[in-house]
């Protein structure tokens, strides 16, 4: 059980001291920082000018990944603590229902050609919903801000990085996005 003492490691050599995460901030930050960085990825692929899809797919690689691991990780770590709250448990159900149509939308590339005509349409309408999810989202964070003490909101994002198995940072935050 974790304690106010706890990190300090008055009395304990070294080894039994468990290795204080570095540079771990609150799931606030970390959803902010992650949400940054796919709109960047998106941003990469639909700005560019190319007239096929073959110079966007590295990057889409990246999105797709990166988009399931946050959006799983939001369901497991965030969603999962703020759906008991009465206030906002309406809410968080919306929430899922917007990560049930990005995660089909995602999904359906699975099977489309890259250079089926529908592949630029697709990604346009996921880029299209994920910045309503994220303004939609944001507001919850803003809420959220309110419920869960300082520990708690580092506590979850110890989880979602352990969950990304990053160990204390996430990929998805600083990396530059390829040029296309
Ligand atoms: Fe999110
Ligand atoms: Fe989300």
């Amino acid at each position: 059980m974790m304690t106010d003492a706890e990190g300090k490691g008055h009395g304990k050599l070294a080894s039994e001291v468990a290795p204080e995460p570095v540079s771990i901030g609150s799931i606030f930050d970390l959803l902010a920082n992650e949400h940054r960085h796919i709109m960047e990825l998106f941003n990469a692929i639909v700005d560019t000018d190319s007239k096929t899809v073959a110079p966007a797919l590295k990057v889409f690689s990246e999105l797709q990944e990166e988009l399931m691991t946050h959006l799983e990780g939001e369901e497991r770590f965030f969603f999962s603590a703020l759906e008991i709250d009465d206030d906002l448990s309406e809410k968080v159900l919306e929430e899922y229902e917007q990560h049930h149509i990005a995660k089909t939308l995602l999904a359906s590339f699975n099977s489309l050609a890259v250079d089926d005509h529908r592949w630029k349409a697709k990604i346009k309408v996921l880029w299209k919903l994920f910045q309503f999810h994220v303004t939609d989202e944001d507001l919850l964070i803003q809420k959220a801000r309110l419920l869960f003490p300082e520990g708690k909101a580092r506590e979850m994002a110890r989880q979602f990085l352990e969950f990304r198995g990053k160990g204390g940072s996430t990929k998805a935050v600083g990396e530059p996005v390829a040029d296309l």
